[in-house]
Parts: C-alpha cells; sequence; structure tokens
C-alpha cells in the first residue's frame, strides 16, 4: 500500500457463509457483471494464477470513462486478500478485506477501503458512497453463497410414486415453481406447450425462475449462463444439461406432475 492512502471507509458484517465459499465468491470474476448487473456493465479477464486475478472492469452504465483494471492479491493463509485498482477511475485506491471464522456458516469479514486524498470532508463522502455500493455487492454476494451452501448440503430424495395434483389445467398460473421429492421444479409455457425444467443452475445451483423465459431459453442471474428449455441442455456452449425433473400431464382436465411410469389418481 502506498504511504500517502487514508483509510476512507471500514466497514464490517457477518455473512451467513463459511470462509470456503467467500474465497470462491473472490476469484469468480465471472460473476460481476451477472449478479451484480445493477453495478457492472461488463467483465473481462486479463490474468490470473493461484494468487488472484487481473480484470477490467467497467461500471454501470457502461462508458469508458467507467473502466478499470483490478488486480486481486489473495492471502489464503491469513485469510485476508486486497483489490488494487491499477488502472481508471479510482486509479492507486485499494480494497482490504480481512475474514474470521466465526462457526461453520458463519463469517467475519471488515472492509477498508484506501484511497489516495487527504482532505477530511472528501474522504468522509467518499467512504460513504463506499459503504453503500458495498452494502449492496456483500448483500448479492451472500444470498448467492447461502443458497449455495445450502443446497450443496441438501440430500437427494427417492424418486416418489405418487404424482402431485395442480388442479385444473386452465387455472394453473404460470409460470410457477413448485416443489417435487425435494426438488424446485419451474413449470412455464415455452412455444405454446407447458413445460417442466428444473429451476436450479447446474452451475453452482443459482435460480432459474427468477430471469424471464425468451425464445424458449431461460437465462441463470449468476453467471449468464443460458438454457434451451427444448432440450434442457445449454445453447451458450457450456455444455451442461439441466437436472432431470417429473413430467407435466393433463389427466381430464387436470395437471399432473409425476415420474413417467406413474399413473395420476384422483
Ligand atoms: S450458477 Fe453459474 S450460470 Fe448458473
Ligand atoms: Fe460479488
Amino acid at each position: 500500500m502506498t504511504a500517502s492512502l487514508s483509510i476512507a471507509a471500514v466497514y464490517e458484517r457477518q455473512v451467513g457463509a463459511s470462509i470456503a465459499r467467500i474465497w470462491e465468491n473472490v476469484f469468480d470474476w465471472q460473476h460481476l457483471d451477472a449478479l451484480h448487473e445493477t453495478s457492472f456493465a461488463a467483465v473481462s479477464l486479463i490474468d490470473n494464477d493461484q494468487s488472484g486475478w487481473r480484470i477490467a472492469l467497467t461500471s454501470q452504465p457502461g462508458d469508458a470513462a467507467r473502466g478499470q483494471v483490478l488486480k486481486l492479491y489473495a492471502d489464503r493463509k491469513n485469510h485476508a486478500y486486497r483489490v488494487v485498482t491499477e488502472q481508471g477511475l479510482g486509479a492507486g485506491s485499494e480494497i482490504r478485506v480481512q475474514m474470521a471464522r466465526q462457526s461453520e456458516h458463519q463469517t467475519k469479514v471488515v472492509i477498508t477501503y484506501h484511497i489516495d486524498e487527504q482532505d477530511p470532508a472528501r474522504l468522509a463522502a467518499i467512504g460513504k458512497g463506499f459503504v453503500t455500493i458495498y452494502t449492496r455487492l456483500w448483500d448479492e454476494d451472500e444470498a448467492m453463497m447461502v443458497r449455495r451452501e445450502t443446497l450443496s448440503a441438501r440430500p437427494s430424495l427417492p424418486r416418489s410414486a405418487k404424482p402431485l395434483d395442480l388442479g385444473p389445467v386452465q387455472d394453473l398460473p404460470l409460470p410457477k415453481t413448485v416443489t417435487f421429492d425435494g426438488q424446485a421444479v419451474r413449470l412455464a409455457l415455452v412455444d405454446g406447450r407447458i413445460t417442466a425444467f428444473s429451476a436450479v443452475c447446474p452451475h453452482w445451483l443459482g435460480p432459474l425462475d427468477e430471469t424471464e423465459i425468451e425464445d424458449g431459453t431461460v437465462r441463470c442471474p449468476w453467471h449468464n449462463y443460458r438454457f434451451d428449455l427444448r432440450t434442457h441442455t445449454s445453447c451458450d456452449g457450456h455444455g451442461l444439461t439441466l437436472a432431470p425433473v417429473p413430467e407435466l400431464t393433463v389427466k381430464d382436465g387436470r395437471a399432473w406432475l409425476g415420474w413417467p411410469g406413474e399413473a395420476p389418481t384422483a
């Protein structure tokens, strides 16, 4: 850290995830313009290795003046890292993060923002803005980490033999997410037919029931991967397949969800 840098803000919070999950999130630069799309317009990797990455990041609304080159320095042994702005907006500034394990799924993080500014009034104003932005970013990250940690620990249940009665098909509100055998299943109209698909992204378990379906495809909001709901596979080259889900059938005007071979019983 340069000697002339001053501390603009210190932001502390408890995060409902393990240190391992936070490290995963820190190294995951690809989520920045997806999960944090209201803050960042674009991100690309310049280089990376085990100790960190260097990325080009453009903040919203995405004009060239918002571009930065950021470098992550990870100190895994001491549960700490820093992100230095090498170029662009705020060049020379540095964010330092210290983590401390509280329990299996609780970590305390202390984030300090260092900038090249000596004027106390300007320091305070910039620090206030930093805390506002970082509160939002950590809120978004924490929701992602908690969901990922919860779903990763979920036991897989045996397949239920009993189909689920969803009621009269004409009254079925779509799109809709239902839970069947412990998994979230999304029901939606695709090409005019009611289609069931897994609402859990096979990449990092992100939610596939939070974005609109466009041209028969759905986008995961965590890293922007896209899936074709006619084939249940990636349509952006990532080579992933959605988890199998029960089928939706209609009998005597009622919609049923069940595994193939299990007949609806009214
Ligand atoms: S969790 Fe990464 S794209 Fe869905
Ligand atoms: Fe993040």
